[in-house]
């Protein structure tokens, strides 16, 4: 082992090892100077390290390798600190000086319109075009509106197809309803007195129904035409353009002999199956989907909204929305009450 004069212990070597990296981080930590002359300063062949580096001889030979590695740490830390001032220098450059105003933000997530609000929106815009107009009849109404006047009093078993929420109200009063379908604005649009009539009601209906395939609220629509001579034959040209335009040129429609207290005669509607188109596969079984229940407009519901029936017929129709525009979309919910459950990343689907 070499005494010489120049030699230094290696405790005092390391020390002097670690004093020059708190001074060189302090000074990297406080100068202003940029990067490339910090890095001179601090490792540059002038720099304490390097002066140090070339000492390493010094200390005893066995010794060398640990020394060599506690360089090498030092000479790390003092790079890193360099680059960590580099860093904070280009964004407090970038923040003060070359803010750009101009560059696209980054946009908030955007929401959309409910697929049940879509699919109105464009069955409303499909009756436009053939003059029939969208209207709004009250979605908790009189008995009245909703059976009475449809040919269905107090008991009829008829009232049972529509399982209907009942407002409570002092026996006195007359009952109230959510209204479980839009046929309540049948009447309502007769009292206005205004002939003929060409009316889309689109509201929201309720039934105390609720399992994959009913929801407690949902939506139907209702079209009626009142005006002298109406006939089975304009109900046929009103399905069969809906059908043509909403769900393409390709679909066909049947009527099915039905009964309804406030139709005579009454049908429902099935339109041809859209994968198959008519022939019967896994979806439909025969080809046909239900869509609607239809028919001519009773003389007695005529009456009740005060409209002649010796000088007037008319037809209605409805059907719910929910169904048709999941039958349009092809998409098979195994749950329907999806659609209002508010799950987004179900919502986004649409
Ligand atoms: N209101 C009927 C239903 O909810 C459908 C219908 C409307 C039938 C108009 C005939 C005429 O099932």
């Amino acid at each position: 082992m070499s005494t010489s004069e120049n030699s230094i212990a290696t405790p005092n070597f390391i020390g002097m090892l670690i004093q020059a990296q708190e001074d060189a981080l302090a000074a990297a930590a406080t100068s202003d100077k940029p990067a490339d002359m910090l890095r001179l300063e601090l490792l540059g062949a002038k720099s304490e390290l390097a002066k140090l580096t070339k000492q390493i001889r010094s200390v005893p030979k066995e010794d060398r390798p640990q020394v060599g590695t506690v360089v090498n740490q030092v000479k790390k830390a003092i790079v890193e600190a360099i680059e960590r001032k580099n860093v904070s220098r280009v964004t407090s450059h970038v923040s003060q000086e070359d803010f750009d105003l101009t560059e696209p933000g980054v946009l908030p997530p955007q929401g959309h319109l409910h697929i049940v609000t879509q699919a109105i929106t464009e069955i409303t815009r499909i009756f436009e075009r053939i003059g029939f107009t969208r209207v709004r009849h009250p979605e908790v109404d009189w008995d009245w509106y909703a059976f009475e006047s449809l040919n269905m009093p107090p008991h009829h078993p008829a009232r049972d197809e529509w399982e209907t929420f009942f407002i409570d109200t002092p026996k006195s009063k007359r009952q109230i309803v959510l209204t479980p379908h839009t046929s309540n604005g049948q009447v309502r649009e007769m009292e206005k007195g205004k002939l003929p009539i060409r009316m889309i009601n689109i509201a929201k209906c309720y039934r105390r129904q609720v399992d994959v395939s009913h929801t407690p609220m949902f939506h139907q629509f209702e079209g009626m035409y009142i005006d002298r001579n109406v006939s089975i034959g304009h109900l046929k040209g009103f399905i069969d353009y809906f059908v043509k335009q909403y769900f393409g040129p390709e679909r066909k429609f049947r009527l099915r002999p039905f009964h309804f207290q406030f139709t005579e005669p009454s049908f429902e509607v099935d339109i041809s199956c859209g994968v198959c188109l008519g022939r019967g596969c896994r979806l439909c079984k025969e080809g046909w989907l239900e869509l609607a229940g239809s028919g001519m407009i009773h003389p007695v519901v005529l009456q009740n909204g005060g409209v002649d029936p010796n000088k007037y017929s008319g037809f209605a129709i409805g059907w719910g929305v929910e169904r048709t525009s999941m039958m349009k979309s092809g998409t098979k919910l195994d749950d329907i009450r999806l659609l209002y459950g508010n799950d987004v990343r179900f919502l986004e689907q649409f």
